[in-house]
């Protein structure tokens, strides 16, 4: 066992020390980018100011053939845009693969300083969390990189959510997790041949005791992998994320995707289509009577504690926390984007 008091040391001689808190940053989408092609690299300057986090995606969907152009690409967009405070991630490929180990020490060397985040799929267990962590260290240490670059770990294969809590509190590193159905799916042998979202067989039948028209209920097929993510990242203190939503063509599938993940705790979702930045962003920043409702509570019990009817409802400790959430995120949401203060009176 790691002894406590070593937790927070840097892993080689030279690297900044890990952060203790995690930088907080408004992260409603990760929006994805082939950086293999040149068309798209050149839209990035405006995509920067339209998302909160760019990920220039080394791993599936970009062809064998691809592989170290994506990589060259991704160094090119890295360096050529300044990205403000929006979010700099990159996908690398998974740790198994011929390309994994030249596109961290590639990328590292290249443009460590002004990476953020780099998103580890196929994760099993914290056994990969530590290498790509001594790893990073190294790299930090020999390139003068003075910011800890970050894990954000895919929960995708049966074995990684067995693993789940271990992989969130693997290193201070860990930034959060995304839920990868596709991948999640293939690995436990599932019956579907989706990205993500619902599938209309997976349902409860109403009582046969009840009507001769009996009612037929989808359920959610990802209620519960995401449930466990959200508490390991929680107990863990990490951010919680839903993955890709590949239909395109279903935008209120998708909508419906993505509130559910919000509703139990998730941060943001990955937006693979430049019609999904839109509905991240609508569903990922509170409901702007859900925060009148919520600083009213907030104004109703100034030190947190107690209890207060408001509208015939029930106030305490746990909806003034509830409420601080929804609050602090609205406030994030309002610093980004001037239309949102308006709405939220903030
Ligand atoms: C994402 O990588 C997934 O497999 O769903
Ligand atoms: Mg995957």
């Amino acid at each position: 066992m790691k002894l406590p008091r070593q937790f927070y040391s840097p892993l080689a001689i030279g690297a900044p020390s890990p952060w203790r808190e995690l930088p907080v940053k408004l992260e409603r989408m990760i929006h994805f980018v082939p950086p293999q092609l040149e068309k798209l690299r050149a839209k990035v300057p405006d995509l920067v100011r339209q998302v909160d986090v760019v990920l220039g995606n080394l791993e599936d969907a970009i062809p064998i053939d691809a592989k170290e152009a994506a990589r060259r690409g991704f160094i090119e967009m890295a360096k050529a845009v300044d990205y403000g405070a929006t979010g700099l991630w990159t996908r690398i490929n998974a740790l198994n693969s011929p390309w994994a180990l030249d596109d961290v020490t590639e990328i590292v060397g290249a443009v460590g300083g002004k990476l953020d985040v780099i998103m580890l799929p196929k994760v099993d267990g914290p056994w990969d969390i530590h290498y790509l962590d001594q790893l990073l260290a190294q790299l930090e240490a020999k390139h003068a990189v003075k910011k800890p670059i970050l894990i954000h770990a895919i929960l995708e294969t049966a074995q990684g959510v067995n693993n789940v809590e271990a992989i969130a509190s693997a290193s201070p590193r860990m930034h959060g997790m995304s839920l990868g159905p596709a991948d999640l799916a293939a690995s436990r042998a599932m019956k579907t041949t989706r990205v993500g979202g619902g599938h209309p067989d997976y349902a409860v039948l109403a009582d046969a005791a009840g009507s001769a028209e009996r009612g037929k209920f989808q359920q959610d097929l990802w209620h519960y992998t995401t449930a466990k993510m959200v508490d390991a990242c929680a107990a863990a203190g990490i951010k919680p994320f839903y993955g890709p939503f590949g239909d395109f063509s279903d935008p209120a599938a998708c909508e419906a995707q993505f509130r559910n993940a919000f509703l139990m705790g998730c941060a943001g979702a990955w937006s693979l289509h430049p019609s999904q930045i839109e509905i991240a962003k609508k569903i990922f920043s509170p409901d702007p009577a859900e925060v009148a409702f919520a600083q009213k509570i907030l104004a109703a019990m100034p030190d947190g504690a107690g209890a207060v009817m408001i509208d015939g409802k029930m106030q305490d400790d746990a909806t003034w926390k509830q409420a601080k959430v929804v609050v602090d995120l609205a406030k994030l949401v309002a610093a980004k984007d001037p239309a949102s203060a308006a709405r939220y009176g903030l």
